[in-house]
């Protein structure tokens, strides 16, 4: 995975910034989106952030 790519348009918010938001502690969309700004424009990329939430709280929680 790129952490690089920009997943937010509107907020320039990368892949290691959602991946950032989660490893500290971020578990739901709000909280994610308090902590990026991620989502809170548009809405258009809403759908890639919560996927991105999924997959980096599944790698998270695994030891
Ligand atoms: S692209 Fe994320 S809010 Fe617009």
């Amino acid at each position: 995975m790129d952490m690089e790519k920009i997943v937010c348009n509107c907020m320039s918010v990368t892949c290691g910034r959602i991946k950032e938001a989660v490893d500290s502690g971020a578990v739901t969309l709000e909280e994610v989106q308090e902590a990026t700004g991620a989502g809170t424009v548009c809405g258009a990329c809403l759908e890639e952030v919560e996927a991105l939430i999924a997959h980096f709280k599944a790698e998270r929680d695994t030891p």
